[in-house]
């Protein structure tokens, strides 16, 4: 599993997942790469430690006007020589500029860019970028990259997935998230990614797990791992504080297990 989809409902613990899974691979000796996907919400970069974010990926391939008719076609269009050489040689870690791609403790950040101005349009060029990037993405053996999505499924529409391994669903303990999970399972299906599961989060009790499992599993969805509703992660997002997330540690480990036994 080299490169893993992170999404669910909004709210659901996304970007936190992100984060303690870029802890627990990194203290395995893997190297990370998180990608940002999620064109509205901006804290990833603060929880992962950054007191910025750096510059967009969008930006790196030529800026929204020009992506929005295809990177393929922006590639005539004038992109620069830079990222015309990345599109033809393929993507790595090892080639991106440093201002696109920041490092903190083996934990490396790109993001695809952010929606900033009323009225500036959709963000289909940042699901454009999301998808190319991802399948030009080449990683070394000892990488990973863990993507952070957007809330929803609209990234499924723009064939964001085709260019993962695998697909993490993080179901908080509601209804809205375990149908969510469940209609991610089936378009997942669709573009032929059979790997699909469940992180449960912000789960207080074994009985609330344990409701929640039996309703994934009438769907025909397996729990991987279930991360406690944990007061240290509550007050890190309160307190905008890179999250530490010890207590979910082990819980993590779990996970980690069984993505790379
Ligand atoms: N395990 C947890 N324990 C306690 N609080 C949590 C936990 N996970 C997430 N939270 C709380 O939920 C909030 C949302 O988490 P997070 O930002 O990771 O969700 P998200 O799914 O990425 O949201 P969005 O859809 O807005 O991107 C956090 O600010 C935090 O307050
Ligand atoms: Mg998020």
């Amino acid at each position: 599993m080299q490169k893993i989809a992170i999404c669910g409902k909004g709210g659901c613990g996304k970007s936190v997942t992100t984060r303690l899974l870029a802890d627990g691979l990194r203290s395995r000796g893997y190297r990370v790469l998180v990608v940002d996907a999620d064109e509205s919400n901006t804290g990833l970069s603060r929880m992962l430690g950054f007191d910025h974010a750096p510059k967009p990926l969008l930006d790196f391939f030529g800026g929204k006007e020009k992506v929005e008719s295809e990177l393929s076609a922006l590639i005539s269009a004038g992109a620069s020589e830079a990222s015309i050489q990345l599109l033809k040689n393929g993507i790595s870690t090892k080639n991106i500029p440093l201002e696109y791609l920041f490092e903190s403790d083996g934990i490396r950040l790109v993001e695809v860019g952010k929606i900033l101005m009323s009225l500036e349009g959709c963000g289909c060029p940042m699901g454009i970028v999301s998808r190319s990037f991802l399948n030009m993405l080449q990683l070394d053996r000892d990488e990973v990259a863990l993507v952070d999505l957007e809330a929803g499924v609209e990234h499924f529409g723009r064939g964001v997935e085709t260019g993962v391994d695998c697909v993490l669903v993080i179901v908080d303990p509601s209804i809205d998230s375990v149908q969510l999970a469940d209609r991610i399972s089936d378009m997942a299906d669709q573009i032929q990614i059979a790997d699909v599961w469940v992180v449960l989060n912000k789960i207080p009790s074994k009985n609330i797990a344990d409701r929640l499992i039996s309703r994934l599993t009438e769907c025909g969805v397996k729990v991987i791992g279930t991360i406690p509703l944990d007061e240290e992660i509550f007050e890190s997002c309160l307190d905008g504080r890179p999250i530490k997330g010890r207590v979910a540690s082990q819980n993590v480990d779990e996970i980690l297990n069984f993505l790379f036994p």
